[in-house]
C-alpha cells in the first residue's frame, strides 16, 4: 500500500484552508447572532472518523439506505450515466460509495475526489487506486465550496459525471446550495451530469434519532469542532462548557445542530474575547431534508433539471440526476 499512497500523495492538488481560512470563518460566524461555526470544519482526521462511526449507527440511516439504494439500483444508474466518464466526487469520504459506483461503470476514464480531509482524500484514493488500476486516480484537497480547477485525465473523458452522495448538499444553506450547485453545473459542462443523494422529508421521529444517536458519537463529532479550533486556530473553547442539540425544525425542512453553552464563559479566539450566555446556543451544522417540489425548484436555480431519480422502498432516501436545463 505505501507505493501507492506515495503515488497517490504525488499526483495530489493541494488547496487544503489553511490555519487564516479557519480563523477568519470562525470570526465571521462569532460576530453573527445567533452566533455559527460553519460544519465544514468538522472534517480533520478525528472528525472524519467520528463521522464514520456515525454511519454505523443504528439511528443513522442514510448511509445505510443509500448504499442499498445504490447497490440494488446501479445497473439503471450506470445505464443513465454511461461509458467512459471522468468521475468527479464532492467530499469522498471513505470511497465504499465510489467503490459501489466505479465497480458498475462501463470503462469510466478517471477519478477525482474532492475533499477538504487531506488524510481521508489520501487514504480513500490509495485504496481505490488498487481496486481499480485501469482508472487514473486525480485526487484534489480542497474546499468544493469554491471553484476548484479539474486535473486534466491523460485519456479523453466522454463527459463529467459529478458524484455527490450522502446528502451533503444537504449541509448547505439554501443560497450556498444554489452557489454550489452553480459551480457544480459550470464544472460539469453542457454535456456532463451530476448524480446527488438528498435525504428525504419524513417523521420528525426518526430525523431527530438520527441526529442524537444514543451512543453519544454525533455529539462526540460535534464538540470535535470545538477541539480543532482550539488545536488549530488556539483558541480556548471548553469542551465541557458545551452540549450538543439537534432539532428537526419542519417549518425549515431542516435538522439544526447547536452546541448550548452549559454556563456563562468567555472565549477567545485569534485575540477576540467572545461572551457565551447560559444557554445560548451557538448554531453549527444544517442537514436539510427535500421534498421532490423543494428540490426541483432548487436546482432550477441553477440552471440543472432532474432527468431521473430512484428511491429506496420507504422513500426515506434519494438519488437524483441531473442535467443543465
Ligand atoms: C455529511 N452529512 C451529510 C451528515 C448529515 O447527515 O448531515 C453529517 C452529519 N452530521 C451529524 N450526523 C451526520
Amino acid at each position: 500500500m505505501n507505493a501507492v499512497l506515495a503515488r497517490t500523495e504525488a499526483s495530489l492538488t493541494d488547496l487544503r484552508p489553511t490555519p487564516g481560512d479557519i480563523t477568519r470563518d470562525a470570526l465571521a460566524g462569532l460576530a453573527m447572532s445567533p452566533k455559527q461555526l460553519p460544519s465544514k470544519y468538522f472534517y480533520d482526521e478525528r472528525g472524519s472518523q467520528l463521522f464514520e462511526t456515525i454511519t454505523r449507527q443504528p439511528e443513522y440511516y442514510l448511509t445505510r439506505v443509500e448504499m442499498a439504494l445504490l447497490e440494488s439500483r446501479m445497473a439503471d444508474i450506470a445505464y443513465a450515466i454511461g461509458p467512459q466518464a471522468h468521475v468527479v466526487e464532492y467530499g469522498s469520504g471513505s470511497g465504499r460509495k465510489t467503490e459501489q459506483l466505479l465497480e458498475c461503470l462501463h470503462d469510466p476514464v478517471a477519478y477525482t475526489p474532492i475533499e477538504i480531509s487531506r488524510s481521508t482524500v489520501l487514504a480513500s484514493t490509495a485504496r481505490l487506486a488498487q481496486l481499480f488500476p485501469k482508472i487514473e486516480m486525480l485526487p484534489v484537497c480542497a474546499d468544493f465550496t469554491r471553484p476548484v480547477e479539474l486535473p486534466e485525465p491523460a485519456r479523453e473523458p466522454r463527459h463529467i459525471q459529478m458524484f455527490f452522495p450522502g446528502s451533503t448538499l444537504g449541509n448547505f444553506t439554501h443560497h450556498e446550495s444554489v452557489v454550489l450547485l452553480r459551480a457544480m453545473h459550470a464544472t460539469m459542462g453542457r454535456r456532463g451530469q451530476a448524480l446527488i443523494g438528498i435525504d428525504l422529508d419524513k417523521d420528525t421521529a426518526t430525523l431527530e434519532a438520527a441526529y442524537n444517536d444514543n451512543a453519544g458519537v454525533t455529539a462526540q463529532f460535534t464538540l470535535n469542532l470545538l477541539a480543532r479550533l482550539n488545536r488549530e486556530i488556539g483558541s480556548d473553547f471548553d469542551l465541557d462548557g458545551f452540549r450538543h442539540r439537534a432539532v428537526f425544525a419542519r417549518e425549515r425542512g431542516r435538522i439544526e445542530t447547536f452546541l448550548v453553552s452549559q454556563r456563562a464563559q468567555e472565549v477567545t479566539v485569534a485575540g477576540q474575547r467572545f461572551h457565551f450566555a447560559a444557554a445560548e446556543a451557538m448554531l453549527v451544522e444544517y442537514s436539510h431534508k427535500y421534498t421532490d417540489a423543494g428540490f426541483e425548484q432548487l436546482v432550477a436555480s441553477a440552471d440543472l433539471k432532474v432527468v431521473d431519480g430512484w428511491n429506496d422502498p420507504r422513500d426515506w432516501f434519494g438519488l437524483r440526476m441531473l442535467e443543465p436545463r
